[in-house]
């Protein structure tokens, strides 16, 4: 089989780390029966300054028409409006229909109490709808925003957390020395307050989940406050969370931050047949061009794009790659209190592979 990827490494650190994650894809073994091509896409700030749009026709039209994935970096987006601007990533999403944002929070094993979650997060609705207005009243300004929950959406969405929840069951059966919680699904919100919107998540993610063939699958609730909370005391107990936008926005960075390093953190953006594997750090302007950056978060990122590719023995190629050299803990990057450059880091991996 062979897989047309598109490259999209946007700005800052985003262009020290995506050439790794297409030289791990390269260095796959011949014996998986898996061949690689690449088309390189622009997208970002800088591709913004120069060409006027963040997010140019042509990328679209190439990843939908021509690509079975892509990797995508990271982007500059700047802290005050730009005319004109907007996230591309935000618009790749909606353009392509990448519905759940996947992101795996994973600690070394030789953590003291090792942490091996996926955050399921739905990624096209809820608040980020972004349909706001200000208008003014006798006391002052008054902002609104809607909160828009759909049964489609939340249905679709609990659906991949239970499909990744038997997924998980199988990698643990096989003596997964990491996952020893499930096939658990923790469904988060806050329908004790948003009864309506909230609760129709709730109940929908419920039903989907009580489908036959997750069976096996356990279901529990959890409100998001209280999320937060047991996410920090007691991050082992988790096996996938599925969230709305918000939440699930909210609490895959906090659970990036029980791992120790934005550098490790990938994530995918899934949809039907497609997937976009990103590192869940942003451009790094503070270290960029020092040849420092941490490639792991997209290593792990594309690794993450096969699984959803359905070529798991590929990804599960790399994940082993990336634990070993983890596990190690000799060739580490200066985000883990390492000494090791960016390239020694990747070179170290790709012969473990
Ligand atoms: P950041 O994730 O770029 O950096 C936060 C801190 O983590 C920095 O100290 C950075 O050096 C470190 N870090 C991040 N990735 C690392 C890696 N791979 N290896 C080693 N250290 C790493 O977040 P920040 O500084 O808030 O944002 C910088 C720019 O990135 C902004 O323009 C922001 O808008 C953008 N951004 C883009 C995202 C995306 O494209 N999805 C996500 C987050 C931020
Ligand atoms: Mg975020």
């Amino acid at each position: 089989r062979t897989l047309r990827i598109g490259l999209i490494p946007g700005d800052g650190i985003g262009k020290e780390v995506i050439p790794a994650g297409r030289r791990i894809l390269e260095a796959l073994p011949a014996s998986l029966g898996l061949k690689f091509e690449f088309v390189d896409l622009k997208a970002g700030f800088e591709t913004f300054e120069q060409t006027g749009a963040a997010l140019p026709d042509e990328t679209v039209a190439i990843l939908k028409n021509e690509c079975d994935g892509a990797l995508f970096g990271a982007v500059s987006s700047p802290s005050t409006a730009v005319k004109g601007y907007s996230s591309p990533i935000v618009a790749l999403r909606k353009k392509l229909d990448l519905y759940a944002n996947v992101r795996p929070v994973k600690s070394v094993l030789t953590a003291a109490n090792p942490i091996d979650m996926v955050i399921v997060r739905e990624n096209t609705e809820d608040l980020y709808v972004k349909e706001e207005k200000t208008y003014d009243t006798p006391e002052g300004k008054v902002a609104e925003a809607i909160k828009r929950i759909s049964q489609r959406a939340s249905s679709r969405i609990a659906t991949i957390a239970g499909e990744i929840a038997l997924r998980r069951q199988k990698i643990r059966e096989a003596g997964s020395p990491s996952i020893h919680k499930g096939p658990l699904v923790t469904i988060t919100h806050k329908s004790n307050v948003l009864s309506q919107t909230d609760g129709l998540f709730r109940s929908t993610a419920r039903e989907a989940l009580a489908n036959p063939r997750f069976k096996s699958v356990a279901v529990e609730e959890q409100i998001v406050d209280s999320m937060v909370y047991k996410l920090f005391r007691q991050p082992e107990a988790y096996d996938v969370i599925v969230a709305p936008n918000l939440y699930g926005d909210i609490l895959s960075d906090g659970a990036a931050a029980l791992v120790g390093s934005l550098g490790l953190v990938p994530s995918a953006n899934v949809g039907e047949g497609f997937a976009i594997g990103e590192p869940c750090h942003g451009s790094a302007p503070d270290i960029m061009g020092q040849g420092i950056s941490n490639p792991i978060a997209t290593l792990r990122s594309a690794a993450l794009m096969l699984e959803f590719l359905n070529e798991e023995a590929a990804a599960a190629k790399i994940y082993a790659a990336v634990d070993a050299n983890l596990e190690e803990g000799k060739l580490l990057s200066p985000d883990l209190g390492g000494t090791t450059k960016t390239e020694d880091v990747v070179q170290d991996i790709l012969r473990r592979l």
